[in-house]
């Protein structure tokens, strides 16, 4: 008899896919409990992801994953039978600046998350990791067998945690891990109340540009204009942040499935580069997207698009919602929220 899941506990859970994760999860029955620093984001998240969901969270934590005490004590108050792992800082350019931070917290809030995890006999887990692992690669696109070769300490802080689950799963058979590499996730609620909306400015492109739609930013400034691309741009593979959230949900159910580590690529399946986002933002919010073409981004790659086909295959599932939709959500959420999260700022 498959034992349901049916506690999870949500690390980064005030964060842009994990709010959206706790909605999907409450939705579909599950009790979810979340721990989160409130570094990328504000408890006003939570107030918001209950109105959506219309059901409570069990609990919420404010706790730095490294404080092994404080995250003991949350396995010690509730029978979690999975962790969902999202936090963790996630900004390319700037993990290239501080890079030490990035290490401390991704690699070391995840070791002291399977440490707990190890000390309560808790063995399932849904990582948050990245096509970024996957580096400046010469074909597209790109499966789960492609070799990572992280270019940027970002990527190789979660390709790090990805050979540490690698490392536990062959040690004990009774782990089952699921290590979904996302795309770039984009996009927001549909019903305006939850989108991205980092502290300080957006590194990533979208929520900057929904800023400069809204006429808090003055222009985007688009990270090289000399790629080999058809527009010189970067391509990457947007995903919309639903889609993100209901393939964690279908994580939890296929989990019991089996033990070891799984790993799928989490994407649309189609690349587009800077200039067409602008565009379809453009359309999307009916505002002028000001813009200059500036030199590359330190540790930036030149395309990165993802091959669907393994998790549609083992789930029967793919994503639906196309760019025009992410533009559209995103910019629905920043005309609500202008100031983001920070409700009367
Ligand atoms: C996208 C494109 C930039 C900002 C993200 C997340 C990472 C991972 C993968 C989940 C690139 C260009 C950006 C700007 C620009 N996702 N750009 N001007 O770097 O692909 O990584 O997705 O784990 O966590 O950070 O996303 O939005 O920063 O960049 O021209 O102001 O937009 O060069 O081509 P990235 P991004």
């Amino acid at each position: 008899m498959r034992r349901t899941l049916s506690t999870a506990l949500v690390t980064g859970g005030a964060g842009f896919i994990g709010s959206h994760t706790c909605v999907e999860l409450l939705e579909h029955g599950f009790e979810v409990i979340v721990a989160d620093d409130y570094s990328n984001s504000s408890p006003e998240v939570f107030t918001r992801t209950q109105k959506v969901a219309g059901r409570f969270l069990g609990a919420v934590y404010r706790i730095d994953l490294r404080d092994r005490r404080a995250l003991s004590a949350v396995f010690e108050r509730h029978p979690v039978d999975v962790v969902v792992h999202f936090a963790a800082k996630k900004e390319i350019g700037e993990s290239v600046r501080n890079p030490v931070t990035y290490y401390d917290v991704n690699v070391g809030g995840t070791l002291a998350l399977l440490s707990a995890m190890e000390e309560h006999g808790v063995r399932r887990l849904v990582f948050s990791s990245s096509c970024s692992i996957y580096g400046e690669a010469e074909r597209m696109p790109l499966t789960e067998a492609d070799p990572a070769r992280p270019t940027n300490p970002y990527a190789a802080s979660k390709w790090t945690c990805e050979q540490i689950l690698a490392d536990v799963c062959r040690r004990s058979e009774d782990w089952s891990v699921l290590s979904l590499r996302y795309f770039n996730p984009a996009g927001a609620h549909p019903s305006g109340l939850l989108g991205e909306a980092p502290r300080g400015a957006p590194g990533n492109v979208m929520p900057y540009m929904a800023q400069v739609a809204a006429g808090r930013l003055e222009q985007l400034e688009v990270f090289g204009g000399d790629y080999a691309t058809s527009d010189g741009t970067g391509i990457r593979d947007y995903i919309h942040v639903m889609d993100v959230a209901e393939a964690h949900r279908l994580a939890l159910e296929h989990l019991a499935d089996r033990t070891g580590l799984r790993v799928f690529n989490l994407g649309l399946g189609s690349g587009t580069s800077v200039l067409e986002l602008v565009a379809a933002f453009r359309r999307a919010s009916g505002r002028p997207i000001p813009y200059r073409i500036v030199p590359r981004r330190p540790g930036d790659v030149t395309a990165l698009v993802a091959d669907p086909t393994a998790v549609a295959r083992a789930w029967g599932w793919r994503a639906t919602r196309d760019v025009a939709a992410m533009c559209r959500d995103a910019w629905r959420f920043t005309r609500l929220n202008p100031a983001g999260y920070a409700v009367g700022r």
